[in-house]
């Protein structure tokens, strides 16, 4: 194991050494036969994720940096081995595909290839190349994989923006990381939060994406689940001006200027046409209409992120963030706001994958690193300091879990979750430990 230098802060320094324990323990390492590649990197969960997910690993990666910077650069290439020629990213690599048939069983995942999955999720890659091409040899990583991101963000603008406002949108629930978050109930017709009742909505919108053969301009015009949702946009926008920067360090302003033009676009498109006055809130948009989905979930907090939102939404969104009765819970920030009627309290009859519901209330800790960090970006120090002082207080007591109960702290879902350990960034922002 790699032992960074010692921090001033013990609790700092006890936390790197049980992420590494952890991301030792998730490490997959091998060849693919099916495309004669090596790859290395952090599975979400050897018990129910064995495989390379897109956005984890990018969340994985930011991790690593901090600590091993050779894993996280290994993170990343494997995760843009098998990218086609098109630039697109599948949300998950089946690397060791034949070890797991079994376990595939139980998923439902539209493939590009066996090996590769035909969907997006939070697209938060430009964030983990900022984190590797820090340091050393960081110039030729750039130089390296600059072109590939690059690629990738050409072919969410292209294939993505139909309607060309700087949003793009996805076209099944689970393409935004939330698969079972309550603001998609009322478009997808769910009237019982169960499993089965999800089963069936979910292939009433996609299941004829089949007969189109995936096909982006036969699934836009079919108007079954398109949804320019505020988590999605927002990872986009702050990776459209990070790339923009990332551009200026490879010394292409060009491009750099292209990308924050396109920044400025999307978030211009969000304020506009995302947020509710009346609710002090950011609601997806669901169709070509474009019909605010008016339930308030973690997404509607988002922009939070965002360095330009005009002051009085970042207000109102501070305040909410705060409010003991919405998202100021003991153990911060439910999924789901605890006064929305859909709020569902997370439990322990439902651990296995068939039959959980994800989304639905729960703290999760990666909604937590975005939401500290953009209370931090607009001067809410205090509060930011709860929330990273809680969650790393969540995994000391009970360990890496995949979410927690927002009122008990409590965990659930998959044990030894890897996202969880950016926690370790918080902490990092937390103890003012520079990396
Ligand atoms: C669940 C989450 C998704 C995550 C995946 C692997 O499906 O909803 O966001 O990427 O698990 O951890």
């Amino acid at each position: 194991m790699i032992r960074p230098p010692m921090s001033e802060s013990k609790r700092y320094d006890a936390m790197v050494e049980r992420v590494s324990a952890l991301y030792d323990r998730n490490r997959q390492r091998g060849v693919a036969a099916w495309c004669g590649h090596e790859y290395d990197f952090v599975c979400p969960s050897t018990g129910t994720y064995p495989f390379q997910w897109f956005w984890d690993s990018c969340f994985h990666a930011i991790v690593l940096a901090r600590y091993d910077m050779t894993r996280a650069r290994s993170e990343i290439r494997s995760l843009l081995r098998n990218q086609p020629d098109d630039g697109f990213v599948g949300h998950v690599t089946f690397w060791q595909r034949e070890a797991f048939e079994e376990m595939l069983k139980e998923y439902s995942i539209a493939y590009r290839t066996p090996y590769l999955s035909d969907c997006i999720q939070p697209p938060l890659l430009a964030e983990a190349l900022f984190a590797i091409t820090r340091g050393e040899g960081g110039r030729s990583v750039l130089d390296e994989l600059l072109p590939k991101v690059r690629k990738y963000y050409d072919w969410l603008d292209r294939m993505r923006d139909p309607d060309r406002d700087g949003l793009i949108a996805i076209l099944q629930p689970d393409e935004s990381g939330l698969d079972h978050i309550p603001k998609y109930d009322a478009y997808l017709g769910v009237t019982e939060p169960n499993r089965d009742e999800f089963t069936k909505a979910w292939q009433r919108a996609v299941g004829p994406y089949a007969e189109m053969q995936r096909d982006h301009d036969k699934m836009f015009a079919a108007d079954r689940f398109v949804v320019e949702d505020v988590l999605v946009n927002v990872i986009y926008a702050e990776n459209e001006r990070v790339l923009a920067e990332l551009h200026d360090e490879a010394g292409d302003s060009r491009a750099a200027a292209e990308m924050r033009a396109r920044a400025a676009k999307s978030v211009g498109s969000l304020v506009k046409k995302c947020w509710n006055a009346k609710d002090g809130l950011f609601y997806d948009l669901a169709g070509k209409r474009e019909d605010q989905l008016d339930v308030s979930t973690v997404t509607s907090l988002m922009p939070i992120l965002l360095q330009d939102l005009p002051r009085s939404m970042v207000e109102s969104l501070a305040r909410q963030i705060a409010d003991p009765k919405k998202y100021g819970a003991a153990w911060p920030v439910p999924s789901t706001a605890l006064d929305e009627p859909l709020y569902m309290k997370p439990s322990s009859d439902r651990p296995d994958l068939t039959s959980k519901l994800l989304w639905r209330g729960p703290s999760w800790i990666n909604t937590n690193w975005y939401i500290a960090r953009g209370l931090r970006r607009h001067g809410f120090v205090d509060l930011a300091r709860t929330i990273e002082d809680r969650s790393a207080a969540l995994i000391e007591r009970h360990g890496f879990r995949e979410y927690y109960d927002p009122y008990t702290g409590e965990g659930f879902g998959a044990h030894a979750f890897s996202w969880t350990a950016l926690v370790l960034n918080m902490l990092a922002d937390h103890e003012g430990i520079d990396g």
